[in-house]
């Protein structure tokens, strides 16, 4: 009994030295997400953001997964395009930005379990009649995407539309407008963002199903991080589980 007691103290000691060993010991006390906050409702900024001045679903989560570390959540805003390389280099500890898991980014880094479906849809001018389906994008459209994201491939690779009828941006928010002005005839984004960016602009949002396949959204980390993977992955099942994740959706309205 007593040798035992002394055993479990001298495992808990142990435990506690490797614990603060890999957690403490000069390394810093802050979860740093790295996100391109263009991306309603997954991050954005506002006014009175959840974290300073950013706000949204992967805020949140975010959020939740730094309280679990006992460590303060720091937002990285950044352009998509880089985000990749600043978590394989160590520059954020994680992207949460509504990243879709995909193989080709399976070669650069890790990703989380998933935790939002959404798919590409298009963003057209409330009185587009001519645009219906994706095929119809093939027809001389001009088609704006944001530079790196999904849609960007799927535009290129998949519909192959000609390179001079594509315009890459770097944030949807703003080519979205080329669409209200009649420089562009859609915008291929996805879902939950492509419904907000229309609404706040009396856009309309059509979608294809049988185009667009759908894409699952995960946490990316740096390759070889399994133990914040299997933090970020504890604190994913624990918000989907208590309904936590779907509450996020409807209260940044999905
Ligand atoms: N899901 C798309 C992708 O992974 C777009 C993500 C854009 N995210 C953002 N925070 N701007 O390529």
């Amino acid at each position: 009994m007593k040798k035992g007691l002394i055993k479990a103290a001298a495992i808990a000691a142990v435990s506690v030295m490797a614990v603060s060993a890999l957690t403490g010991c000069g390394k810093s006390d802050k979860l740093v997400m790295g996100t391109n906050a263009a991306f309603p409702p997954f991050e954005f900024t506002t006014s009175e953001g959840l974290v300073g001045e950013f706000d949204g679903i992967d805020v949140a989560i975010a959020n939740n997964i730094a309280k679990s570390m006992d460590k303060e959540l720091e937002v990285a805003d950044m352009e998509f395009d880089g985000l990749i390389a600043a978590v394989s280099t160590g520059k954020v500890d994680m992207v949460a930005a509504g990243m879709t898991a995909n193989d080709e980014r399976r070669q650069s880094v890790d990703f989380s379990d998933t935790y939002f479906t959404a798919s590409q849809v298009m963003v057209v001018a409330p009185d587009n009649a001519d645009i219906t389906t994706a095929e119809d994008l093939k027809n001389d459209k001009t088609v704006g995407v944001v530079l790196g994201y999904t849609g960007d491939s799927i535009v290129t690779d998949n519909l192959q539309l000609a390179e001079d009828k594509i315009v890459r941006a770097n944030r949807g928010l703003d080519i979205v407008q080329d669409v209200k002005n009649g420089k562009l005839d859609a915008v291929v984004i996805d879902s939950a963002t492509g419904k907000a960016l229309a609404e706040n602009n009396g856009l309309k949002v059509i979608e294809d199903a049988e185009a667009f396949e759908a894409e699952e959204y995960a946490i990316a980390v740096k390759k070889g991080n399994t133990e914040l993977l299997e933090k970020i992955n504890t604190v994913l099942a624990e918000m989907k589980a208590n309904g936590e994740i779907d509450a996020l959706a409807v209260q940044y309205n999905q």
